[in-house]
């Protein structure tokens, strides 16, 4: 059962029920003002950082569902609706949500009212827009009352849901005309406020949700709304929240459009006060009178319009096939500018106060957006190197608003340094940009401790060959790409965390065969990096390392039908046909089969082959096989899982195109295809219903064969699965590979698609490549490399 569908030509989801099996939202904001809105107006917003600049109020898994957001009240005689339907739940007459790009319109109709509200943050503004637009199709008059609503957070979303004793009394407003402003400890260390304002006058306001919603009341029934007035409320302490109140007249057929605006302010010291105890407003009119009538509004929806065309004309396809090309064009590429922009910050399943920038997650998340905008990939390669150290290992998060490393989580993740290569690599292919490596960069942000990024790649290189275990393979340390394999972990305390508690170290064993597959991958792009630079000798070392990981794989990783996955602490095998539970992996299979590894002796073959027989099923390929059934203690959190979810087996979404790329490399284009088309959003938006999550971005996972479950998504938005979709589709699938000096053409095709043109932007130059597959044999002999071009050039790649 699908709940809307896509509307290609306007990059919209159309959501036409709202009872949609899970809050299905929308990223506001592309730069520093940010809000997270559901399709029934749930959500909140923060500026920079969700854990210390939460602007509004939001209470993860409430009950019911998504309580809290950005809400309307009408009240048309006794009849109470909101445009979003929740959430009164009044049945509407006619409802529907559009999620588009950076904006969403939601529209509401009930008893002859439409309401139509349409929210976006405009480029370069502290702001949320909330436009509503409400007209009378009705032959009678109305009269309507119209309430809005936000509930102001207490800036740090951690203490705004913990310190009772002292928030209940902190709060403060004040009201201005038709703005209200939030000002809570901006006496003290704050240099920042809030404000949410209307350009009409207004004919009551509520600033104490007490008074506004009745104190046992909830969202769906405030006081204020059913009595038809505000009671002009003042907040002291408690839970201060801004709410306007408008008497809204309309003839038959008359519309009205109210200008509604969120915004935020941060002052120097100096300029905080307009007089003693009065918040300087200058700042916040300056937002208001940019967005006090409609067409001021209209205006910077249009530039915001613009803003997306540009980023999306990088790279488009037509391919005929509508689903790949929805994907391509829209929504994979969408995602991944909102997984720039929030990394694993916030979603509604990360609740924006657990988790900072990470050090992999970031680096990879780089492939998905560096075409789109190099010049803050570039910031952003450099911001993720100065949480380095100078051993080679990283911090494993870092907060957006200080850059700083995060203590409480450490490092020790060893696979981390290597992804500072992928990223950069890519950087440099898409842009030709080496100055870049000239860089200084400090370690762990520490004054006077800079290198070039080039010296960061370089002890990120020798970082893994700094710590090699007994067979000369990686070792793992607290976990690799999958956090949840802690084999030095040995944890009998519930209380403790899997992912930055080690109790056994000392002599460890515990070697990974992800981290010697990514070393190979990598380690091979950083060789050709040094030749490309005149570094000879750097690249000979280079090439003589990674070749001998390769044969440590051969020799040590190789279980007679696939890839090992790792070395336990003891130095027993794990992923291996002598094990009980967990004999079988996908991240060493994709790993090492992207390498080639053992390529003479058709190892990634075998192992694609093995990862297809015992773990691909209906939904996508499962982590492991069989599930872990029992806490295995020397393993750590994967084995805490019940079966089929997260990384016990199940669909981590992130790690099947590393099998996509693997396939592709190997040529069997039907199989590429196929394992893509079982996770992509476009082709699991026909079971949404057992989906449960948006059905037009990809999730983090998907319950594996073994749940009770198994398809059911969960974790959504928030995942390098974006990055790495778009990665093995534009350029495994497609083909279309930027390179040092050239763009490559090199597709691996399904017989299904015989013919399509991808229009690509690169250097400065426009690329119109079609690709014909007509030998129908999906595969070039050798991939075909593209001059760097001025201007516009047509070609076409015949197979
Ligand atoms: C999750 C992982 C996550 C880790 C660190 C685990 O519980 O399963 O996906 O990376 O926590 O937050
Ligand atoms: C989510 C984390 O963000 C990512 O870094 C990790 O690789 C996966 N979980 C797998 O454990």
């Amino acid at each position: 059962m699908k709940f809307g569908h896509f509307d290609d030509a306007n990059r919209e989801y159309v959501i036409t029920n709202p009872r949609t099996p899970w809050p299905w939202i929308n990223y506001l904001g592309c730069e520093e003002f940010f809000s997270l809105v559901s399709n029934t107006a749930g959500g909140y917003s923060f500026y920079k950082d969700a854990k210390f600049r939460r602007i509004s109020r939001y209470r993860y898994n409430g009950v019911p569902m998504d309580a809290g957001g950005m809400y309307f009240y009408i009240k048309d005689g006794a009849t109470i609706w909101n445009p979003g339907w929740k959430p009164c739940k009044t049945e509407l007459d006619f409802y529907e949500c559009r999620h588009g790009m950076g904006y969403t319109r939601i529209t509401g109709a009930k008893d002859g009212v439409s309401a139509s509200l349409l929210m976006f943050v405009p480029l370069r503004t502290n702001a949320q827009i909330l436009k509503l637009t409400l007209r009378n199709d009705s032959k009678r008059a109305k009269r309507l009352k119209l309430f809005s609503f936000v509930e102001w957070c207490l800036w740090n979303a951690s203490t705004d849901m913990e310190n009772f004793q002292r928030n209940f009394s902190t709060g403060e407003v004040e009201i201005d005309g038709s703005t209200i402003y939030h000002k809570t400890e901006y006496k003290e260390r704050r240099n920042h406020y809030a404000f949410y304002g209307v350009n009409a006058k207004i004919d009551g306001f509520d600033t104490d949700r007490e008074t506004f919603l009745g104190l046992y009341n909830g969202f769906d029934d405030p006081d204020a709304v059913r009595a038809g007035k505000c009671a002009n409320s003042v907040a002291h302490g408690w839970s201060p929240i801004a709410a306007h109140q408008l008497d809204v007249a309309l003839r038959p057929g008359e519309s009205k459009e109210l200008v509604f605006t969120l915004g935020y302010v941060e002052l120097p010291e100096a300029e905080k006060w307009q007089r003693k105890g009065v918040v300087n407003k200058k700042p916040a009119k300056a937002i208001l009178k940019r967005f006090d009538t409609s067409a001021k509004v209209d205006r910077a929806f249009a530039q915001l319009k613009s803003y997306w065309d540009d980023l999306l004309s990088r790279y488009s396809v037509k391919s005929g096939n509508e689903r790949l090309d929805r994907m391509v064009n829209v929504w994979n590429q969408y995602q991944c500018m909102v997984t720039f922009n929030m990394s694993r910050s916030a979603s509604f399943f990360e609740s924006g106060i657990g988790r900072g920038m990470g050090f992999r997650d970031s680096n990879q998340d780089l492939v998905g957006f560096v075409h789109q905008i190099p010049d803050r990939a570039r910031e952003r390669i450099l911001d993720i190197a100065a949480t380095q150290f100078p051993d080679g290992g990283c911090y494993h998060q870092y907060q957006p608003l200080t850059k700083r490393g995060n203590n409480d989580i450490g490092g020790g993740f060893n696979d981390d340094p290597m992804w500072l290569i992928f990223g950069t690599v890519a950087y440099l292919k898409e842009t030709g940009d080496f100055s870049i490596l000239e860089e200084k960069v400090p370690f762990d942000n520490k004054k006077g401790s800079e290198v070039t990024l080039f010296e960061h790649l370089k002890v990120s290189f020798d970082h893994v060959l700094n710590n090699l275990g007994p067979h000369k393979l990686p070792l793992i340390g607290r976990a690799d790409w999958n956090d949840c394999l802690n084999l030095n972990c040995f944890s009998h305390d519930p209380n403790e965390s899997f992912q930055t508690t080690e109790n056994k170290t000392k002599g460890s064993k515990a070697e990974s065969l992800m981290i010697a597959g990514l070393f190979c991958v990598c380690g091979k792009d950083y060789a050709e990096l040094c030749a490309h630079l005149g570094r000879k000798a750097e690249s000979t070392r280079a090439a003589k390392a990674v070749a001998a990981m390769e044969k440590a794989v051969e020799r040590h990783g190789w279980d007679g039908e696939w890839y090992l996955r790792a070395y336990d602490f003891f130095g027993r095998k794990v992923g291996s046909k002598e094990n009980d539970e967990g004999k079988i992996f996908i991240e060493s299979q994709g790993w090492c089969a992207m390498a080639g590894i053992g390529k003479a002796k058709g190892m990634p073959e075998k192992a694609l082959d093995a990862t297809k027989k015992h773990l691909e099923c209906a939904h996508g390929i499962v982590l492991n096989q069989p599930a872990f059934t029992k806490y295995v203690v020397e393993y750590g959190e994967i084995s805490t899982y019940p079966a089929g979810y997260k990384e016990n087996a199940g669909i981590f979404c992130h790690n099947n195109p590393w099998i996509i790329i693997a396939e592709a490399i190997a040529g069997r284009g039907e199989d590429a295809f196929a394992h893509w088309a079982k996770i992509a959003p476009s082709y699991t938006e026909d079971r949404s219903e057992l989906h449960k999550v948006e059905p037009n971005v990809y999730c983090q996972m998907v319950a594996g064969r073994d749940a009770a479950k198994p398809g059911e998504g969960k974790n959504s938005w928030l995942t390098g699965t974006a990055a790495w979709n778009w990665y093995a589709v534009s350029e495994y699938i497609l083909g279309i590979k930027p390179d040092y000096d050239a763009l490559v053409v090199d597709p691996c095709l399904p017989k299904s698609l015989g013919r399509y043109t991808v229009t690509r932007r690169f250097r400065g130059a426009t690329y119109e490549i079609t690709v014909v597959n007509k030998s129908g044999r999906g595969k070039l002999a050798k991939p075909v490399r593209l001059p760097l071009i001025n201007g516009t050039r047509k070609f076409v790649v015949e197979i």
